[in-house]
C-alpha cells in the first residue's frame, strides 16, 4: 500500500531567488509556506555586495511575508572583484549574512558583476577560510570554446580542484549540480564540501528543452543534462549522503523575458517545491529519505539547528495554474496546467 501522507520536519531551501519589489511580493509566499528558512541569492540588479545592503534586502523580504507565516531569510553577499577581507569579517560578525556567492562573470542571470579572474580573489577566499564563512559556487565556466553541456565539469577541473587545494579548510557548496561529474567530485571530497540539487534537475533531462518545439520555460543555468546525469543526481539526492541537500534554485522571470529571441535562464518551482521533490523520492522508492535531504543535511552542513516545526503532505493531486502573478506580469511555473501528485496539508510552525 503506498503511503498517502508524508510528515517531515519543516524543510529549508538552501538556494532561492526571491528578486525584489513587486516580484518579491508575488513570490515570497510560495517559499515561506513551505520552508522555514531559505538562502536568498544576491543577484539583484545591482547585486547585494555589502552587509548593509543584505540587511536592507532582508527587511524588504520580511515585509512581504504574509502574516502568520514564520520565515527566516538567510542572506548572502555577491562576490565581486572589489570584495575585500573587511567585507568578509563584517559578514561573519553580522546577524543575517551566512555565506558568499561566487558567480563567474557572464555565467547566468545578473552575473555581470561576477568574477573573471579567480586568482585575484584568493585573498578574499583566504579570509573566508579563516572566518569559516561558506562559499557558494555557481560552478560553470563561461569560456565560449567550452561546450555548454560541459561547462560544469570543466569548471570543476579548471577552477574548483585548484581552489580546494589552496583552501582545504574553506566550506564550499557547489550549487545546483547537474552532472555525474559533479556528484562524483562531491563524493570524493572532504565533508566540508557539499552540493544542492534542484527539483527540476531531478525531474527533467535535456529532452524537455525540445519537447515538440523549443521550451523556454525549461531553460535554466546550468542547463538540463542528459538522462544518465539525471539518474546519478537522483541516486545522490535519495542516497542518504549528508553532502547533498535541497536547493530549489527557483528563479522567477516574467513570461515575456523567457518567451523571447534571447530568453532568460531560470525555472520557477517555488509554488510546488517540496511537493515536486516528494514525487522524485517516491518514484525512487526512498520517501523515507526525503526528510534528511530536505530538513537535516542543510542545517547540519551550515551549522544551524534543525527546524522544530513539522510539514505534512498528503496525496491529493492538484493542477498547477497556467500562469502565476509576477509583479505586473505573469510567470509560467514548472508543470503549468499539469498535475502535481502531493499537496501541502498542514503546517505546524512551532
Ligand atoms: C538564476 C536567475 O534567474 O537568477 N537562473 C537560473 O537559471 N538558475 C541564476 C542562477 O542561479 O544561475
Ligand atoms: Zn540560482
Amino acid at each position: 500500500m503506498p503511503t498517502n501522507r508524508i510528515e517531515i520536519t519543516r524543510p529549508d531551501d538552501w538556494h532561492v531567488h526571491l528578486r525584489d519589489s513587486q516580484i518579491l511580493a508575488s513570490v515570497v509566499e510560495h517559499t515561506a509556506r513551505r520552508f522555514a528558512r531559505a538562502i536568498v541569492m544576491p543577484n539583484l540588479n545591482p547585486p547585494v555586495t555589502t552587509v548593509a545592503q543584505a540587511m536592507d534586502y532582508r527587511k524588504r523580504i520580511l515585509a512581504c511575508v504574509p502574516a502568520g507565516l514564520q520565515f527566516d531569510p538567510l542572506m548572502t553577499l555577491y562576490l565581486t572583484q572589489e570584495t575585500s577581507p573587511a567585507d568578509i569579517r563584517q559578514a561573519k560578525a553580522s546577524d543575517g549574512v551566512v555565506a558568499v556567492k561566487l558567480y563567474p562573470h557572464g555565467a547566468t542571470t545578473h552575473s555581470d558583476a561576477g568574477v573573471s579572474d579567480f586568482r585575484s580573489i584568493y585573498h578574499v577566499l583566504e579570509a573566508m577560510e579563516r572566518e569559516d564563512l561558506p562559499l557558494l559556487v555557481h560552478g560553470e565556466v563561461t569560456d565560449p570554446r567550452v561546450d555548454v553541456f560541459d561547462r560544469e565539469k570543466v569548471f570543476i577541473d579548471r577552477h574548483l580542484i585548484p581552489l580546494r587545494e589552496q583552501f582545504p579548510g574553506l566550506r564550499i557548496v557547489l550549487e545546483h549540480i547537474t552532472t555525474q561529474d559533479a556528484v562524483h567530485f562531491v563524493q570524493s571530497s572532504e565533508h566540508n564540501l557539499a552540493a544542492t540539487i534542484t527539483a527540476h534537475h531531478l525531474l527533467l533531462n535535456r529532452n524537455a528543452l525540445f519537447d515538440g518545439g523549443i521550451r523556454p520555460h525549461h531553460y535554466c543555468a546550468p542547463v538540463l543534462k542528459r538522462e544518465l546525469h539525471r539518474q546519478t543526481l537522483i541516486a545522490a539526492a535519495t542516497g542518504g549522503d549528508p553532502r547533498f541537500f535541497l536547493g530549489t534554485d527557483s528563479a522567477p522571470h516574467p513570461r515575456e523575458a523567457k518567451q523571447a529571441a534571447c530568453g532568460c535562464a531560470g525555472i520557477f518551482t517555488a509554488h510546488a517545491a517540496i511537493e515536486l521533490y516528494a514525487e522524485v523520492f517516491e518514484h525512487a522508492g526512498h520517501l523515507d529519505r526525503l526528510e534528511a535531504f530536505a530538513s537535516f543535511h542543510g542545517p547540519d552542513f551550515y551549522g544551524f539547528a534543525r527546524n522544530r516545526g513539522r510539514l505534512v503532505l498528503e496525496r491529493r493531486s492538484w493542477t498547477v495554474p497556467e500562469a502565476l502573478p509576477l509583479g505586473e506580469s505573469v510567470c509560467i511555473p514548472l508543470r503549468a496546467g499539469q498535475p502535481v501528485a502531493w499537496s501541502l496539508a498542514a503546517l505546524d510552525e512551532r
